[in-house]
């Protein structure tokens, strides 16, 4: 919703109005750095999510909890927090540039969202000097340049909610970058959403094992234009050795869904990407605050549900409709045959044709050529 006000204009997100700059009518996708202060209304699914978290972790935790948000630009998503997070917490909101951190005290002081502290340092400098049980890196583009301070300057227990807008580069359209800068090879093909979220997530667990501690993903999604991560980080070398564990490479001519790749892929994230746990306590802690992405937000938690025990990749039905070139299939009819045939069989978020399962190929093969 939004309401102008000369220079200004407000927008509500939430039960939460701040002012943000004056912009021309937005677009659906990430944005870039020219849109200045920056919001994007296309991100409130992500924000509505990082509400959730932070009132799950305050919730789970004995202490007063810190919540930065180190990358804020107008501060909305630091402001939800003051303003729709119940418990003992703090919040702290950054953002280095000068109208950024003007418009972030212009909304502290008009708005009064409770007790915020208000920053203007680069991220990097900030998490070197303080340390939070929150920290949220919402970037333009790749978020590469602050894991390391991130994995410095999180608390034990704490959770690393990161955005990466370079979804091309994951996907592997730019191996080349994607080597620079995740230093993993990627895959493009079907299953790239899936490999990108990967890489992504295995960056950040090999950042943050080299200070000795761990990470378990906790709700990891994909988006045609962002995707999105939440890690819990504990301290210990059990645990960054026990993550490190699951950072693996898939060798060239193995199948990654039906394709069979010609190169190394990877390194990558390979245990689970989702705490299965975790889903009915965001229900629940959702069914009292006021989101305007409820109902996609259910929509996408029940998927991740379902595909959290699945295996790594997937197929669909469409592509292999053309692969054996026959006619798709009914999704239906996928997870009816699988089923009566004894294996598992999972929708996934990454493709609405999408399906996980443990039946080997032969018989995926099988099942196209008969159905
Ligand atoms: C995509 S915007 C953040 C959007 C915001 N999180 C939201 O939900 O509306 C990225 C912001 O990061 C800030 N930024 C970029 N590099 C930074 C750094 N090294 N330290 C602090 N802020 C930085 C930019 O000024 C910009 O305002």
């Amino acid at each position: 919703m939004k309401k102008k006000l000369g220079f200004f204009e407000t927008v509500t997100e939430g039960s939460t109005s701040v002012f943000v700059y004056k912009s021309k009518e937005s677009k659906k996708g990430p944005g870039s750095k020219q849109d200045g202060v920056f919001y994007n209304p296309a991100m409130e699914l992500n924000r509505d999510l990082s509400i959730l978290i932070c009132q799950w972790l305050i919730n789970n935790s004995k202490n007063k909890v810190k919540l930065l948000d180190g990358l804020a630009a107008s501060g909305i998503r630091g402001f939800r927090m003051a303003n729709e997070l119940e418990g003992s917490f703090e919040v702290f909101i950054n953002d280095y540039d000068e109208k950024a951190c003007f418009l972030i005290k212009k909304n502290q002081e008009e708005k009064k969202y409770g007790d915020v502290k208000v920053y203007n340092k680069n991220l990097n400098v900030l998490l070197s000097e303080e340390s939070f049980d929150y920290i949220d890196v919402d970037p333009f583009g790749s978020p590469v340049s602050f894991i390391d301070s991130a994995a410095r300057g999180i608390k034990n227990n704490g959770i690393l909610g990161c955005t990466a807008t370079d979804t091309a580069t994951l996907c592997g359209v730019y191996p080349r970058v994607c080597i620079r800068r995740y230093g993993a090879v990627p895959f493009y093909s079907v299953v790239m959403k899936e490999i990108g979220l990967r890489i992504l997530l295995g960056f950040i667990c090999r950042e943050v094992c080299k200070y000795d501690k761990g990470i378990t993903p906790l709700v990891c999604y994909a988006t045609d234009h962002y995707f999105r991560v939440y890690v819990r980080v504990k301290n210990g070398v059990k645990y960054a050795n026990d993550s490190m564990e699951k950072i693996g490479v898939i060798k060239q001519g193995n199948r990654i869904g039906f394709e069979k790749n010609t190169v190394d892929v990877g390194p990558l994230w390979l245990g689970k990407i989702q705490y299965k746990k975790i889903f009915s306590s965001l229900r629940t802690i959702s069914s009292s605050k006021k989101l305007g992405t409820k109902n996609v937000l259910w929509k996408l938690f029940d998927l991740l549900e379902e595909e959290a025990d699945a295996s790594c990749f997937f197929y669909t039905t469409d592509s292999l409709s053309s692969f054996f070139k026959t006619s798709p299939p009914k999704m239906e009819t996928v997870f009816d045959y699988l089923k009566s045939e004894g294996f598992d069989v999972f929708h996934t978020h990454f493709s609405p044709v999408g399906f996980k399962t443990n039946a080997g190929f032969e018989v995926i093969e099988k099942m196209f050529k008969t159905k």
